[in-house]
């Protein structure tokens, strides 16, 4: 059998249309099996996967899938039958292959894997379901977040990435060398956005933003992608429903469109689904108090002492699996069991290392004083006392930035939000209200040792027609980690900048 010119090109996520057609796909083997008489490959297109069938009587498509490792690409073509058992709820049984590229060796295979390997693969690790699943959802969240502006009447307006100064403090500042003269790569659209809201009234921006963070947490990159509304004549209580508004609109449309994605990274649904507006809310000196409340600890040491348990009941379960394992039986069954073994002591690795630091985290809450900053053990430790978003305001002026408005009923605090995602997750939006005073405005520029000469523009805004406005930015990749329910940052951005990793 030889391809027919006229079986139409399909790609494998519209097959459940196609049943009882011929179709042609092209794409990659993800695996394949043979029993002798017939041969199994499953297909991958960027669309989804189909299972193909090929008997040993079609024998030139057999013959051509001889040696053809995992990511070999191919033309395929064959009739499309229902399959309930398939994930697609088809199959193909094929009866022509094309191989375009043969691939052996790949160096991914479905064994485990740590992580520096396969952020070394990255380009190719990209393959996988998982990080196809993960991009996807980033997508989405891109896309609902540009929806929502547009839908409320926002003008999208692009901020320069070379800059002149910091907006974000000088300590994470990227410099550049501009044609002999220092620049900086934007750590914040911010300030930009605030002078077209004073021309449009409600803008926003979505860039690449840099800071060189010298910490390797599991929220931090070096490059990351941040997308800030700017509002005329919107103060803070406009700001806090602005954020939930918005995040709820991202949450939601993220169930709404990739629900199945979701599945299949294992996210818990509901705790997505309780993520509706009104939000709560708590002042940076309330979110302070609850640190203290003894009702607060009482609930961390319960938790400590059930993952205490917990703990050791998973080394029963590995030390259970290992007997098992050492009795020895079919070779899948023993993989499987390996496999299970390795995600298991993962897993208790984690727990022993979170057991480990939570006593000391128990007790910096305890002892926390005003006026510091929220560290990620804070932000965890309040976020995850809530089931939805936690909008945290007034922080002390100290530790924010320069161009917060000063809060007239606290001079010692600002009018700003943080936003912390629940289950731990932590911020995932910092923005305020803007300092639109000049005089108060200059006045903290000095206390902070900034030289105001760079910032005369700036500083225009507020003398020429200032008004009361705020925005803020929502980190994407916070927010990737966040709905996607990962551990760490680094799997949220196609190819992560972190203080150690520049390749590939
Ligand atoms: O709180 P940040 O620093 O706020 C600003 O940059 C404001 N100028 C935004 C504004 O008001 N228009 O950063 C905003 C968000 C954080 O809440 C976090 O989600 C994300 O950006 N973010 C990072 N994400 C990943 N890696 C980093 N190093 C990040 N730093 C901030
Ligand atoms: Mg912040």
């Amino acid at each position: 059998m030889t391809a027919s010119d006229s079986a139409p090109l399909r790609q494998i996520s519209e097959l459940p249309n196609h049943i009882g057609e011929r179709v042609r796909l092209r794409g990659w083997i993800r695996a394949q099996r043979s029993s002798g008489k017939i041969r199994f490959v499953e297909v991958r297109d960027g669309s989804g996967s189909c299972q193909c069938i090929i008997e040993a009587s079609d024998e030139a498509a057999f013959q051509a899938l001889d040696g053809q490792g995992i990511e070999s690409s191919l033309i395929i073509e064959g009739e499309i039958r229902e399959e309930p058992r398939s994930p697609g709820g088809v199959e193909m049984g094929a009866n022509f292959v094309e191989i375009l590229q043969t691939s052996q060796d790949f160096p991914i295979s479905r064994k485990e894997h740590g992580i520096d390997f396969l952020m070394q693969q990255r380009h190719l690790w990209l393959r996988s379901p998982r990080q196809a699943a993960i991009l996807r959802i980033r997508h989405r969240l891109i896309q609902a977040a540009r929806e929502f502006f547009d839908e409320n009447d926002f003008t999208l307006v692009d901020t320069p990435i070379f800059q002149p100064g910091a907006a974000e403090g000088a300590g994470t500042l990227f410099e550049v060398d501009y044609f002999g003269n220092p620049a900086y790569l934007a750590q914040t659209g911010q300030l930009y956005l605030e002078s077209a809201a004073m021309a449009l009234g409600k803008v926003y921006c979505f860039g690449p933003t840099f800071r060189a963070e010298k910490s390797k947490t599991r929220r931090h990159l070096t490059e990351f992608w941040m997308i800030e509304p700017e509002v005329a004549f919107l103060e803070l209580p406009g700001l806090q429903e602005l954020s939930e508004q918005f995040i709820s609109h991202l949450v939601q449309s993220a169930l709404k469109h990739n629900r199945a994605d979701l599945e299949f990274l294992g996210r818990d649904l509901s705790k997505l689904e309780a993520i509706q507006a009104p939000f709560p809310r708590l002042t940076y000196s309330e979110a302070v108090d609850m640190l203290h409340s003894p009702e607060l600890h009482e609930k961390l040491s319960a938790e400590l002492e059930a993952e205490q348990a917990r703990a050791e009941a998973m080394q029963s379960e590995i030390e259970e699996k290992e007997k098992l394992h050492k009795a020895g039986g079919k070779a899948w069954k023993m993989e499987k069991l390996q496999r299970e073994i390795q995600a298991l002591r993962d897993e208790l690795k984690e727990l022993e290392i979170w057991l480990q630091n939570q006593p000391a985290h128990i007790e910096d809450a305890k002892s926390f004083t005003w006026g510091d900053d929220f560290g990620g053990d804070e932000e965890t430790i309040l976020s995850k006392q809530f089931d939805r978003p936690l909008i945290v305001s007034e922080y002390p002026a100290g530790v924010k930035a320069f161009y917060m408005k000063q809060n007239d009923e606290d001079p010692r605090t600002v009018l700003n939000l943080d936003v912390l995602a629940p289950e731990g997750y932590g911020e995932i939006i910092g923005g305020s209200q803007r300092e639109e005073n000049l005089d108060i405005l200059l006045e903290k520029m000095k206390e902070e040792g900034m030289d105001p000469e760079p910032y005369q523009w700036y500083l225009d805004l507020r003398r020429y027609g200032s008004v009361p406005h705020g925005g803020f930015g929502l980190g994407i990749e916070r927010t990737v980690a966040w709905v996607c329910g990962l551990k760490h940052i680094r799997e949220c951005i196609p190819f992560p900048r972190l203080m150690g990793r520049m390749q590939p």
